[in-house]
């Protein structure tokens, strides 16, 4: 297989709308099979599992040579130089998923080098779909995305995300507790993959959380930054260092220093 973005692209958006379609047909027959993860907060459906499983399948079947990283199943070996390696969230937002909140979404992202060249969510629950490639702009649809321009950290509406480890949540609820008096207002939707395309997309004016996953951001990430939206770690790290930022380089530097002090001050 070649390393075309477009060409990896379009084979995405084939697999993660069969994914999607496979994710939304589980849940309407029943959920069952509900298992813990990490903690007793992260859950895993066999949906999360079968739509792994099927994609997986999908991408050897068409591409043999290249890498996987999953979120459900971990990784193939390190790939190689010039290789394609494939990051696969197969259900961003499980809790949402459980619950029937129509904000879940099959997250794939085709890297080479370390970079990601080509990326589509889908949100399994709606069909709206959101594509980039790397230097070929952000989409939702054919609509070309290119974020939204606040007037300043007070005027901007912010998103974010809690991960599952107990300590991480009192450190998240401490810097959360800090920001809120600074911005318009807070949403906590429950996928970072489709935040990330709600900041591509303007409906969001930026997203931060601490500790995500490749999976969670990969695609989302190359959405946002393909719109014109700025994705960074705090202090110059890289995004999935650590805290990742995404905001519209109109307030992404208020943002990151009132997080950047936050996050030091909250300790942890
Ligand atoms: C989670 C969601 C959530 C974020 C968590 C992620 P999952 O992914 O993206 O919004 O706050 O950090 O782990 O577990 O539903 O795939």
């Amino acid at each position: 297989g070649g390393t075309n973005s477009g060409e990896l692209l379009e084979l995405a958006v084939r697999v993660a709308r069969e994914a999607a379609a496979t994710a939304r047909r589980m849940r309407a027959e029943a959920i069952d099979d509900v298992e813990t993860k990490s903690t007793a907060t992260d859950v895993v459906t066999a949906a999360d599992k079968a739509v792994e499983r099927q994609v997986v399948e999908a991408l050897r079947a068409m591409r043999p040579g290249d890498g996987i990283l999953g979120e459900e199943y971990g990784s193939s070996e390190e790939p190689l130089p010039g290789a394609v390696r494939w990051i696969l969230d197969p259900i961003d937002g499980t809790v949402n998923y459980l619950y029937g909140l129509p904000q879940y979404a099959v997250s794939l992202a085709a890297e080479v080098d370390g970079a990601v060249v080509a990326g589509v969510v889908v949100n399994a629950a709606t069909g709206d779909e959101w594509t980039a490639t790397l230097g070929g702009g952000a989409w939702r649809g054919d609509r070309r995305l290119s974020g939204s321009t606040p007037s300043g950290l007070g005027q901007s509406l912010v998103g974010t995300g809690f991960g599952y480890d107990a300590r991480r949540r009192e450190h998240q609820g401490r810097v959360l507790a800090g920001l809120i008096t600074q911005v318009r207002d807070i949403r906590r939707f429950g996928a970072a993959a489709l935040d990330l395309c709600a900041v591509a997309e303007g409906m969001l004016d930026g997203y931060y959380e601490k500790g995500l996953n490749p999976w969670d951001w990969a695609a989302g990430g190359l959405v946002a930054t393909e719109a014109g939206v700025v994705v960074a770690g705090l202090n110059g790290a890289a995004p999935g260092a650590e805290m990742l930022v995404a905001a519209s380089p109109a307030v992404f530097g208020p943002l990151h220093d009132a997080l950047a002090a936050l996050d030091a001050a909250g300790g942890a």
